[in-house]
C-alpha cells in the first residue's frame, strides 16, 4: 500500500500551516460586511499597499474577484471586454461576465507566452461612430502570470504598453494576478511595479502562498467602494472574516519567500521529465510553478492511464489534455518528492526503475 502522497494537482491544494491556524485561532474579529472586521482591514491596507493601489478589498475567491472587477468597469449596459482566447477568465469562470453582468467578451488569440499582440487589440477596440451596431469596448484583461501557458509571466514593459493604448481609448485596465507574486518572484520585479498601468487587480491568497481562502482585489478608493457593493449583491460580503484574513496575513509574511523555491523545483522537475523517452516538455516555458508535458505516441501510454498509474504511486496530477499533464508546484512538495515524481514517471512510462528504486 502507498502512504506517500504527492500532490500535484494544483497550487490551490496546500493546507493551512501550523503558524497560519495560530493566527486563525487569535483573530480580532467583527461584522465586515457592516466593516468593522480588524484583522480584514489590516490584510486589505497592506495588500493595497503591495500591489501600489489606495485601496484593497478580501473576496472569497479569484472568481469572483474578477467578475467584480469586469462588472465595475462595465456598468453600462452594451459593454465589451477585450481578453485572452486562453485567459482564466473566459474559459474557466463560467462565463460570469456575460451570464451574471451582461458583458459580452472579445476575444484575442493568447500568444505561446501569455501575451497578446498590442496590435491585435487594437484592432479589436470598436469603432464608437458604428454604435448603431457595436457594443461598446469598455475594458481589456491581461492574466499574469497566465495560466494556460504554464505560469509565464507578463513584463512591466508589456502591461505599461497595454496600459498606453488602454489609455489612448478611454479605456479600463484589469488585471487578473491570481498569481502575480509567482510573476514578480520570477522575474524580480515587484508586485507594484508589475500592476502599475492597472486600473485593478486581483492577487489571490489561496494559491502559491497557501491561504486557506481569499483574493484580493486592489484599486482606487472609488473603484473598491462599488466593488464592495457589487461584493454583497453576488453573496460574498462575509461577517467575521478576520478568521480568514488572519491566515491570509500569514500568507504574504511568510509563504512570498518560498515562491522562489517552488519555481526551482519546477524547473527541476520539468527538466527531469523531458529526459524521459517519449515525454516531452518545452523547458522555456517553465518560468514559475507550472510544468505542462505531452504524452508522445511513441511512449505507448495516454494521460488518462498515466495518471492512474501515478495516483497509484500517491502522485496526483490534473489533466489538460488527453496527452497533456498539469504539474503545479508549492511550498509543500519538497525536493525529495520532486525527484520521487520523476522516479514514478519514468517507471511507469519506461518500465525501468530509476535510482530511487520505485518498482
Ligand atoms: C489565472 C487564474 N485566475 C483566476 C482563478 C480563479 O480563482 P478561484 O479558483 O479562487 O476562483 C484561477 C484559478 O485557478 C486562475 O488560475
Amino acid at each position: 500500500m502507498v502512504t506517500r502522497r504527492v500532490d500535484l494537482r494544483s497550487d490551490t491544494v496546500t493546507k493551512p500551516t501550523e503558524t497560519m491556524r495560530a493566527a486563525m485561532v487569535n483573530a480580532e474579529v467583527d461584522d465586515d460586511v457592516l466593516g468593522f472586521d480588524p484583522t480584514a482591514a489590516s490584510l486589505e491596507k497592506k495588500m493595497a499597499k503591495i500591489m501600489g493601489k489606495e485601496a484593497a478589498l478580501f473576496v472569497p475567491s479569484g472568481t469572483m474577484a474578477n467578475l467584480i472587477c469586469v462588472l465595475v468597469h462595465c456598468q453600462i449596459r452594451g459593454s465589451e471586454v477585450i481578453l485572452g482566447d486562453y485567459s482564466h477568465i473566459h474559459i474557466y469562470e463560467n462565463g460570469g461576465i456575460s451570464t451574471l453582468g451582461g458583458v459580452h467578451p472579445r476575444t484575442v488569440k493568447n500568444n505561446e507566452d501569455g501575451t497578446m499582440d498590442i496590435d491585435r487589440i487594437e484592432e479589436s477596440i470598436r469603432d464608437p461612430s458604428f454604435e448603431i451596431c457595436y457594443p461598446t469596448t469598455r475594458l481589456i484583461c491581461l492574466e499574469n502570470s497566465h495560466a494556460h501557458s504554464g505560469g509565464r509571466c507578463l513584463s512591466a514593459e508589456y502591461t505599461d504598453k497595454v496600459g498606453e493604448l488602454a489609455k489612448k481609448y478611454g479605456l479600463k485596465l484589469h488585471i487578473d494576478g491570481a498569481r502575480i507574486f509567482n510573476a514578480s518572484v520570477a522575474l524580480g520585479v515587484s508586485v507594484h511595479r508589475l500592476v502599475q498601468a492597472a486600473d485593478s487587480v486581483t492577487a489571490c491568497l489561496s494559491k502559491g502562498l497557501g491561504a486557506p481562502a481569499g483574493t484580493v482585489i486592489a484599486g482606487s478608493k472609488d473603484f473598491i467602494n462599488k466593488a464592495k457593493i457589487l461584493r454583497k449583491t453576488l453573496g460574498g460580503g462575509m461577517r467575521q472574516i478576520g478568521v480568514l484574513c488572519a491566515a491570509a496575513i500569514v500568507a504574504v509574511e511568510e509563504n512570498v519567500e518560498k515562491l522562489e523555491g517552488d519555481h526551482k523545483k519546477a524547473k527541476i522537475l520539468a527538466a527531469g521529465i523531458n529526459n524521459i523517452k517519449g515525454l516531452k516538455v518545452d523547458l522555456d516555458s517553465v518560468e514559475t510553478n507550472i510544468v505542462f508535458f505531452d504524452i508522445l505516441k511513441e511512449s505507448g501510454t495516454n494521460g488518462d492511464e498515466l495518471m492512474k498509474k501515478l495516483e497509484a504511486h500517491g502522485v496526483l496530477a490534473m489533466p489538460e489534455g488527453p496527452c497533456k499533464i498539469r504539474l503545479a508546484l508549492h511550498h509543500q512538495i519538497s525536493e525529495h518528492d520532486v525527484q520521487y515524481t520523476i522516479s514514478c514517471i519514468q517507471k511507469i512510462v519506461t518500465g525501468l526503475p530509476d535510482k530511487n528504486g520505485v518498482n
